[in-house]
Protein backbone atom coordinates (compact mmCIF):
# COMPACT_ATOMS: atom_id res chain seq x y z
CA UNK A 1 0.00 0.00 0.00
CA UNK A 2 1.70 3.43 -0.39
CA UNK A 3 -0.03 6.89 0.67
CA UNK A 4 -0.01 9.81 -0.71
CA UNK A 5 0.32 12.88 1.15
CA UNK A 6 1.47 15.03 -1.80
CA UNK A 7 -1.51 15.30 -3.98
CA UNK A 8 1.21 17.01 -6.38
CA UNK A 9 3.04 13.59 -6.40
CA UNK A 10 -0.41 11.64 -6.60
CA UNK A 11 -1.31 13.54 -9.82
CA UNK A 12 1.32 12.74 -11.61
CA UNK A 13 1.20 8.67 -10.70
CA UNK A 14 -2.19 8.94 -11.46
CA UNK A 15 -1.66 9.56 -15.32
CA UNK A 16 0.58 6.33 -15.08
CA UNK A 17 -2.54 4.01 -13.48
CA UNK A 18 -3.75 2.22 -16.86
CA UNK A 19 -5.75 -0.81 -14.95
CA UNK A 20 -9.55 -0.64 -14.54
CA UNK A 21 -11.77 -0.56 -12.51
CA UNK A 22 -10.64 1.42 -9.68
CA UNK A 23 -12.53 1.86 -6.91
CA UNK A 24 -12.59 5.35 -4.99
CA UNK A 25 -13.58 4.95 -0.83
CA UNK A 26 -13.08 8.65 0.58
CA UNK A 27 -13.02 9.12 4.25
CA UNK A 28 -12.30 11.16 7.30
CA UNK A 29 -10.81 8.16 8.89
CA UNK A 30 -11.40 7.08 12.43
CA UNK A 31 -11.90 3.79 10.40
CA UNK A 32 -14.19 1.16 11.37
CA UNK A 33 -16.42 -1.79 9.99
CA UNK A 34 -18.54 0.34 8.14
CA UNK A 35 -15.83 2.33 6.18
CA UNK A 36 -14.17 -1.29 5.85
CA UNK A 37 -17.42 -2.75 4.30
CA UNK A 38 -17.00 0.26 1.27
CA UNK A 39 -13.35 -1.25 1.00
CA UNK A 40 -14.43 -4.75 0.74
CA UNK A 41 -16.95 -3.79 -1.82
CA UNK A 42 -14.79 -2.39 -4.15
CA UNK A 43 -12.05 -4.75 -3.66
CA UNK A 44 -14.82 -6.87 -4.83
CA UNK A 45 -15.30 -5.25 -8.20
CA UNK A 46 -12.27 -3.39 -8.85
CA UNK A 47 -9.00 -3.82 -9.60
CA UNK A 48 -7.21 -1.00 -7.80
CA UNK A 49 -8.82 0.64 -4.47
CA UNK A 50 -8.15 3.83 -3.39
CA UNK A 51 -8.94 5.10 -0.27
CA UNK A 52 -8.83 8.95 0.86
CA UNK A 53 -8.63 10.07 4.42
CA UNK A 54 -9.41 14.04 5.07
CA UNK A 55 -11.03 15.64 7.66
CA UNK A 56 -12.87 18.49 5.66
CA UNK A 57 -13.31 21.68 7.65
CA UNK A 58 -15.38 22.90 4.98
CA UNK A 59 -18.44 20.42 5.99
CA UNK A 60 -18.26 21.01 9.81
CA UNK A 61 -20.73 23.76 10.96
CA UNK A 62 -19.55 23.59 14.47
CA UNK A 63 -15.81 24.06 15.13
CA UNK A 64 -15.98 22.34 18.12
CA UNK A 65 -17.43 19.17 16.28
CA UNK A 66 -14.49 19.56 14.22
CA UNK A 67 -12.03 20.29 17.01
CA UNK A 68 -13.29 16.80 18.36
CA UNK A 69 -13.27 14.57 15.26
CA UNK A 70 -11.76 11.37 16.40
CA UNK A 71 -8.53 10.55 14.40
CA UNK A 72 -6.00 7.35 15.12
CA UNK A 73 -3.81 7.51 11.43
CA UNK A 74 -1.57 5.18 12.26
CA UNK A 75 -4.77 2.37 12.99
CA UNK A 76 -6.46 3.30 9.98
CA UNK A 77 -3.92 3.02 8.02
CA UNK A 78 -2.96 -0.54 9.45
CA UNK A 79 -6.76 -1.11 8.42
CA UNK A 80 -6.97 0.29 4.99
CA UNK A 81 -3.32 -2.37 4.51
CA UNK A 82 -5.30 -5.07 5.63
CA UNK A 83 -8.30 -5.00 3.91
CA UNK A 84 -5.94 -4.68 0.77
CA UNK A 85 -6.27 -1.12 -0.16
CA UNK A 86 -3.96 -0.01 -3.42
CA UNK A 87 -3.33 4.10 -2.41
CA UNK A 88 -4.34 6.20 0.17
CA UNK A 89 -4.43 9.85 -0.03
CA UNK A 90 -3.83 11.99 3.05
CA UNK A 91 -4.12 15.32 1.49
CA UNK A 92 -3.49 18.35 4.03
CA UNK A 93 -6.07 21.30 3.84
CA UNK A 94 -4.23 23.64 1.95
CA UNK A 95 -4.00 21.29 -1.27
CA UNK A 96 -7.46 20.54 -1.53
CA UNK A 97 -8.50 24.15 -1.03
CA UNK A 98 -5.69 26.07 -2.53
CA UNK A 99 -8.44 28.48 -3.54
CA UNK A 100 -9.57 28.97 -0.23
CA UNK A 101 -12.89 27.55 -1.09
CA UNK A 102 -13.69 30.26 -3.29
CA UNK A 103 -15.36 27.62 -5.83
CA UNK A 104 -17.68 25.39 -4.43
CA UNK A 105 -20.83 23.03 -5.21
CA UNK A 106 -24.09 24.26 -3.93
CA UNK A 107 -27.56 22.46 -3.91
CA UNK A 108 -30.42 24.61 -3.49
CA UNK A 109 -33.54 22.27 -2.37
CA UNK A 110 -32.86 18.93 -0.90
CA UNK A 111 -29.34 20.28 0.91
CA UNK A 112 -31.52 22.48 2.90
CA UNK A 113 -33.39 19.78 4.37
CA UNK A 114 -33.37 17.29 7.11
CA UNK A 115 -29.23 17.23 8.03
CA UNK A 116 -28.86 20.48 5.82
CA UNK A 117 -31.58 22.63 7.87
CA UNK A 118 -29.59 21.85 11.02
CA UNK A 119 -26.46 22.17 9.55
CA UNK A 120 -25.91 25.45 7.69
CA UNK A 121 -23.33 24.77 4.48
CA UNK A 122 -22.28 21.23 5.74
CA UNK A 123 -24.34 19.73 2.41
CA UNK A 124 -21.91 22.64 0.26
CA UNK A 125 -18.74 21.29 2.14
CA UNK A 126 -19.90 17.85 0.95
CA UNK A 127 -20.34 18.31 -1.93
CA UNK A 128 -16.91 20.69 -3.12
CA UNK A 129 -15.08 18.15 -1.19
CA UNK A 130 -16.63 15.21 -3.00
CA UNK A 131 -16.18 16.64 -6.86
CA UNK A 132 -12.55 18.00 -5.56
CA UNK A 133 -11.35 14.23 -4.74
CA UNK A 134 -13.10 12.59 -7.62
CA UNK A 135 -11.21 14.74 -10.14
CA UNK A 136 -7.88 14.06 -8.16
CA UNK A 137 -8.64 9.94 -8.44
CA UNK A 138 -10.93 9.76 -11.48
CA UNK A 139 -12.36 6.66 -9.76
CA UNK A 140 -14.53 4.33 -12.14
CA UNK A 141 -16.82 3.11 -8.60
CA UNK A 142 -17.03 5.22 -5.81
CA UNK A 143 -18.52 4.47 -2.41
CA UNK A 144 -20.58 5.38 0.03
CA UNK A 145 -22.89 4.29 2.38
CA UNK A 146 -26.60 4.63 2.88
CA UNK A 147 -25.68 5.12 6.63
CA UNK A 148 -25.27 8.49 5.38
CA UNK A 149 -28.48 8.81 3.21
CA UNK A 150 -28.88 12.40 2.40
CA UNK A 151 -25.13 12.75 1.30
CA UNK A 152 -25.55 9.51 -0.80
CA UNK A 153 -28.42 10.70 -2.56
CA UNK A 154 -27.05 14.64 -3.10
CA UNK A 155 -23.44 13.39 -4.49
CA UNK A 156 -25.47 10.85 -6.50
CA UNK A 157 -27.66 13.90 -8.28
CA UNK A 158 -24.50 15.80 -8.11
CA UNK A 159 -22.57 13.38 -10.42
CA UNK A 160 -25.44 13.25 -12.72
CA UNK A 161 -26.08 16.83 -12.85
CA UNK A 162 -22.23 17.40 -14.01
CA UNK A 163 -21.89 14.37 -15.79
CA UNK A 164 -18.91 13.18 -14.48
CA UNK A 165 -17.71 9.71 -15.42
CA UNK A 166 -18.30 7.87 -12.13
CA UNK A 167 -20.44 5.35 -10.81
CA UNK A 168 -21.57 5.67 -7.07
CA UNK A 169 -21.96 2.53 -5.50
CA UNK A 170 -24.70 2.28 -2.54
CA UNK A 171 -23.40 0.54 0.70
CA UNK A 172 -25.62 -0.89 3.18
CA UNK A 173 -25.33 -0.02 6.54
CA UNK A 174 -22.99 -1.56 8.93
CA UNK A 175 -24.23 -1.57 12.98
CA UNK A 176 -22.89 -2.86 16.15
CA UNK A 177 -24.47 -6.19 17.39
CA UNK A 178 -27.19 -3.54 19.39
CA UNK A 179 -28.53 -1.90 16.34
CA UNK A 180 -26.36 0.91 16.66
CA UNK A 181 -25.21 2.04 13.35
CA UNK A 182 -21.34 2.42 13.73
CA UNK A 183 -20.00 5.83 13.09
CA UNK A 184 -16.69 7.48 14.28
CA UNK A 185 -18.60 10.04 16.38
CA UNK A 186 -19.60 6.71 18.45
CA UNK A 187 -16.15 6.53 20.14
CA UNK A 188 -17.57 10.33 22.05
CA UNK A 189 -20.29 8.86 23.73
CA UNK A 190 -20.17 8.24 27.16
CA UNK A 191 -20.86 4.79 29.28
CA UNK A 192 -24.62 5.87 29.71
CA UNK A 193 -25.17 7.83 25.86
CA UNK A 194 -23.43 4.73 24.57
CA UNK A 195 -26.15 2.55 26.06
CA UNK A 196 -28.78 4.42 25.05
CA UNK A 197 -27.80 5.53 21.69
CA UNK A 198 -29.24 1.95 20.10
CA UNK A 199 -32.68 3.06 20.92
CA UNK A 200 -32.77 5.61 17.90
CA UNK A 201 -32.58 2.55 15.69
CA UNK A 202 -34.92 0.81 17.67
CA UNK A 203 -37.48 3.86 17.42
CA UNK A 204 -37.55 4.59 13.60
CA UNK A 205 -37.69 1.08 12.92
CA UNK A 206 -40.35 0.09 14.89
CA UNK A 207 -43.04 2.92 15.23
CA UNK A 208 -45.62 2.97 12.66
CA UNK A 209 -45.22 6.80 11.63
CA UNK A 210 -42.63 9.24 12.21
CA UNK A 211 -44.28 11.59 15.06
CA UNK A 212 -44.48 7.91 17.00
CA UNK A 213 -40.92 7.72 17.11
CA UNK A 214 -40.19 11.49 17.30
CA UNK A 215 -42.81 10.92 20.80
CA UNK A 216 -40.63 7.95 21.69
CA UNK A 217 -36.99 8.93 21.29
CA UNK A 218 -38.28 12.53 23.17
CA UNK A 219 -39.53 10.27 26.19
CA UNK A 220 -35.79 8.54 26.27
CA UNK A 221 -34.49 11.64 26.75
CA UNK A 222 -32.70 12.51 23.16
CA UNK A 223 -32.76 15.58 21.62
CA UNK A 224 -34.60 15.42 18.56
CA UNK A 225 -33.41 17.28 15.24
CA UNK A 226 -35.61 16.05 13.12
CA UNK A 227 -37.44 11.90 12.51
CA UNK A 228 -38.97 12.23 8.71
CA UNK A 229 -40.07 10.06 6.18
CA UNK A 230 -39.10 10.46 2.53
CA UNK A 231 -40.02 8.19 -0.43
CA UNK A 232 -39.01 4.44 1.18
CA UNK A 233 -36.81 6.30 4.32
CA UNK A 234 -37.24 7.20 7.31
CA UNK A 235 -34.51 9.54 8.49
CA UNK A 236 -33.39 10.97 11.70
CA UNK A 237 -30.93 12.89 13.92
CA UNK A 238 -30.91 13.06 17.24
CA UNK A 239 -28.08 15.03 19.76
CA UNK A 240 -27.34 13.43 23.11
CA UNK A 241 -24.51 16.10 24.68
CA UNK A 242 -22.15 17.69 22.30
CA UNK A 243 -22.47 14.31 19.68
CA UNK A 244 -25.20 14.08 16.64
CA UNK A 245 -25.89 10.74 15.69
CA UNK A 246 -28.06 9.80 12.53
CA UNK A 247 -29.76 6.57 11.60
CA UNK A 248 -32.44 6.02 8.69
CA UNK A 249 -34.23 2.43 7.57
CA UNK A 250 -36.02 1.41 4.87
CA UNK A 251 -40.08 1.72 5.34
P1 LIG B 1 -17.09 9.41 6.90
O1 LIG B 1 -18.08 9.76 7.93
O2 LIG B 1 -15.70 9.03 7.31
O3 LIG B 1 -17.68 8.23 6.06
C1 LIG B 1 -17.03 7.75 4.92
C2 LIG B 1 -17.96 6.81 4.19
O4 LIG B 1 -18.26 5.69 5.02
C3 LIG B 1 -19.30 7.47 3.84
O5 LIG B 1 -19.70 7.07 2.53
C4 LIG B 1 -20.22 6.91 4.91
O6 LIG B 1 -21.59 6.87 4.52
C5 LIG B 1 -19.66 5.52 5.08
N1 LIG B 1 -20.07 4.95 6.37
C6 LIG B 1 -19.90 5.50 7.60
N2 LIG B 1 -20.45 4.72 8.55
C7 LIG B 1 -20.98 3.65 7.92
C8 LIG B 1 -21.71 2.48 8.34
N3 LIG B 1 -21.99 2.27 9.63
N4 LIG B 1 -22.11 1.59 7.41
C9 LIG B 1 -21.83 1.82 6.09
N5 LIG B 1 -21.15 2.89 5.63
C10 LIG B 1 -20.74 3.80 6.52
O7 LIG B 1 -19.05 10.65 5.02
C11 LIG B 1 -17.95 11.17 5.13
O8 LIG B 1 -16.91 10.62 5.86
C12 LIG B 1 -17.60 12.49 4.46
O9 LIG B 1 -18.75 13.29 4.37
C13 LIG B 1 -16.96 12.31 3.06
C14 LIG B 1 -17.92 11.64 2.08
C15 LIG B 1 -15.65 11.51 3.16
C16 LIG B 1 -16.62 13.72 2.48
O10 LIG B 1 -15.78 14.40 3.35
Amino acid sequence: MKVFTSMTQWQTFRQGIKEHPLGFVPTMGALHQGHLSLVEASRETDLITIASIFVNPRQFDDKRDFDAYPSDYQSDLEMLEAAGVHFVLMPETGQIYADDYRFKVTESEFSHKFCGAHRPGHFDGVLTVVMRLLNLVRPDNAYFGEKDYQQLKLISDMVAAFFVPVNIVACQTIREEDGLAMSSRNRRLDKKSRQLAPELYAAIRNSATADEATEILLEKGFDVDYVEDIADRRLAAVRMGDTRLIDNVKI
